[in-house]
Formats: C-alpha cells, structure tokens, sequence
C-alpha cells in the first residue's frame, strides 16, 4: 500500500477523502492548513475525524494563512466549523507539538522514495515544507493535488478555491520538479454524490450516517451557492492515481498558475492543445510537461467512494 500523508483542511469533500484514503492507503500522518475553515477549525475537525474514523496517526496544525496574500476561508460552503451538518465527536487528543512542515519533513525521511503527498487544501504548508528542505523533492515519490480547473471557476470566474487560496505557493510546488497529479475542478464537479446516494448511506452505522449528514449539508450549500444538483467529491479525486489509476484519465500536461493580480489571479493555465492535437504551426509550446492533469473521471468512480465509506464503517468497533 502506497504511504499518503493528506495535506487537508476539512472540510466536507476533505472528510470523504479521509475515508478513502484510510480505506485504500497506508494513511501515515494529516497535517492541515487554512482554507475550508480557519486553521483552528480545520485541526480540529481533522482530529475528530480521526476519533471517529478511529484512526492513530499523527495531526500537525500548518499555515493559517497563505504565503504572501490574505487568508480567505470557504464558510459559505463548509458552515461556521468548516464542517457543519452533523455531530461530531470532541477531538480525544491534542495537535502533535510540532509544525505541519516538521511533520511533512519527518514523514517524508521515514519513507523516501515512496511517500505521496495528497494536498486537498492550499498549497501553502507543501511550498513551506520544499523551502525549508529542498532534498524534500527527491524524498517524495509525488505529490497529488485537487486544484485549479480548465473551466469555470469556483471563487472567480475561472480561479478554483484552493488554488486561489495561495497562488504563490502552487506556482511554487508545480515548479519544483516533483511528479505530480492535478485533479481540477472541471473534473470533480462531474464526480458528485446525489441526495438519492446520500439516502443510502443513512442504513449503516455512526460513521456512514454522520457522513450523510455532512453530505446533505454540502449538497444545500453547493445548491444554494452554485446551482449543482449533485454534492462534488472534488477531494477523494486526488487520491484516484495511487488507487485505482483506471477511475480518472490523467494525461500529461503543462500547467502555470496566474500570479497576476488582477483577473486571473489563481487560475490555473493548462496547455491543452497538445492534448487535442491542435497543430501549433509557429506558435511556441508553453514548456515541458509539468504535471498529470485529470481529464475523464470514470462512472464507476462515485459508487468506488460511497463502497468505501460502508467499508470503514463496517470494520468500526
Ligand atoms: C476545493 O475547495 C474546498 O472548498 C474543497 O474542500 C476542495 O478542496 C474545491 O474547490
Ligand atoms: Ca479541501
């Protein structure tokens, strides 16, 4: 089993991603940082998570703000927590005493050449974590992002929320010549969960039920806000490519962030004539391949992820 350490700041989609990760990786450490929620809100909500999952890893609280801009925090969506809809239980442990990076840092020497970052929030804990130690680079075996979007946006126009949260530190990570997967919005948004679907987890346990929960909450919201008829999985999609690499087409792809203040500040600029063998004639190619970019999600990848939350429930004690 591939070791993942969840780079995360739940968060509904978060949370799911959690559960899918416990269920088909070897979920070695959270670390959280801004986004969905504060910082102190996201920890939190990690750390009960984990009760509820009843899972031993270590927790460490990152960045509360992004490296050069102002925090924004996604509580239109995720409610006052960050996770509001359903009763979860109080955390039974503390934050590890240590910095998100340190824990990144010491996880990624434990297993090199085989640790996979999963990053479902702001980039920003990652980007401190490749400054503060560049041999991180060669320690990691990937780092796999739900970020950005080819299409419309989910803050602006045409910027998505975890990429916008920080543009700097994505335009950091995507340079840094770690191999990486990209599972942007353009995607996610067609790998949702119906009210139907949420109903049938409400015939499992405490785990299944509270997840039904938060999932009506998500899906109001994203009705209320964005006009969707199902609630997006943006998060569990960045851990397909080290599941099951045949439930989301990746094909590789240069992809720049717009650190342009104006307009296209956060948007993700992916190079996609390639990809539809659009003749470039004079025109120069933008660079070299930086990333895997999800194209095509399966249909068989939503009934993958609901399968998976029955699965950690039922081996709960
Ligand atoms: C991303 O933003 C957050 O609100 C979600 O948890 C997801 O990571 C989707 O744009
Ligand atoms: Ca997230």
């Amino acid at each position: 089993m591939t070791p993942v350490l969840l780079d995360c700041d739940p968060g509904h989609d978060d949370a799911v991603a959690l559960i899918y990760a416990a269920r088909h990786l070897d979920l070695r450490a959270i670390t959280t940082v801004f986004g969905n929620q504060s910082l102190e809100h996201v920890t939190r909500n990690a750390l009960s998570l984990c009760r509820l999952v009843q899972l031993d890893i270590p927790v460490a609280a990152g960045a509360d703000r992004p490296l050069v801009a102002q925090p924004i925090h996604g509580g239109t969506i995720h409610g006052k927590t960050g996770l509001d809809g359903a009763e979860l239980p109080e955390p039974d442990r503390a934050p590890a005493d240590m910095h998100a990076v340190e824990l990144i840092l010491r996880t990624a020497r434990a297993h090199r050449g085989e640790l996979v970052i999963a990053a479902t929030g702001a980039l920003t804990n990652v980007a401190l974590a490749l400054a503060t130690e560049p041999r991180l680079k060669d320690w990691l075996r990937g780092i796999t992002i739900m970020g950005g979007t080819t299409g419309i946006g989910n803050v602006t126009e045409i910027a998505e929320f975890n990429i916008y949260a920080d543009p700097e530190a994505a335009d950091r990570v995507l340079r840094a010549g770690v191999p990486a997967w990209l599972v942007g919005l353009d995607v996610t948004r067609r790998v949702g969960v119906t009210a139907a679907d949420i109903a049938s987890l409400r015939g499992g346990g405490v785990l299944a039920r509270t997840m039904a929960d938060l999932l009506d909450f998500f899906l109001a919201s994203l009705q209320r806000v964005h006009g969707l008829s199902t609630a997006s999985l943006h998060d569990p999609c960045a851990l397909v490519p080290f599941i099951d690499p045949s439930l989301i087409e990746y094909r590789q792809c240069c992809v720049q962030v717009s650190l342009d203040p104006g307009l296209t500040r956060g948007v993700t600029v992916a190079d996609l004539r390639r990809l539809r063998n659009v003749q470039l004639g004079q025109i120069r190619p933008t660079g070299p391949a930086n990333v895997h970019l999800a194209r095509e999600p399966s249909p068989a990848l939503v009934p993958h992820i609901l399968a998976a939350i029955r699965e950690v429930d039922a081996r709960l004690t």
